[in-house]
């Protein structure tokens, strides 16, 4: 399976204060903020040449960014790869075994088609596939 390294998302406590040391102090290019209600999430993507971080800060306290942050602090959250085709990934990866979080690929940002893998199948890491008919 062929995929690319869309982004890094990153947990935060406070948008403003994650952006004086990513924009200010480091100098990254900021680019497009999204509010994404049905993860109660307000995301600011830094474009790194052909990925990008997503910088994460929770809108609500009951969103999966809060909760993480509670249990390990802010820090590295998922990584997601772009792949062409997302169905197949996910028949690839249920046909061995692994463990989903979304059995079924979901609406993500823009446009883009999304699913977790489980961290438990990933050495600890949450892994976030996405096809993005954009691209
Ligand atoms: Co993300």
């Amino acid at each position: 399976m062929k995929a690319t390294l869309d982004h890094i998302g990153i947990a935060v406590r406070d948008l403003d204060a994650a952006l004086a040391f990513y924009r200010d102090a480091l100098g990254l290019d900021v680019g497009e903020a999204e509010d994404v209600p049905s993860e109660r999430v307000r995301a600011q993507f830094l474009p790194l040449g052909e990925t990008a971080l997503e910088l994460l800060e929770a809108t609500d306290e009951g969103s999966a960014i809060a909760r993480s942050i509670e249990r390990r602090g802010p820090g590295i959250h998922h990584i997601t790869l772009r792949v062409a085709d997302l169905a197949a990934a996910l028949a690839r990866l249920r046909e061995r075994g692994v463990r989903l979080v979304d059995e079924r690929p979901r609406p993500g940002a823009g446009g883009s088609r999304v699913a977790f893998i489980h961290p438990s199948a990933a050495q600890g890491v949450l892994i976030e596939l996405k096809e993005d008919p954009g691209r």
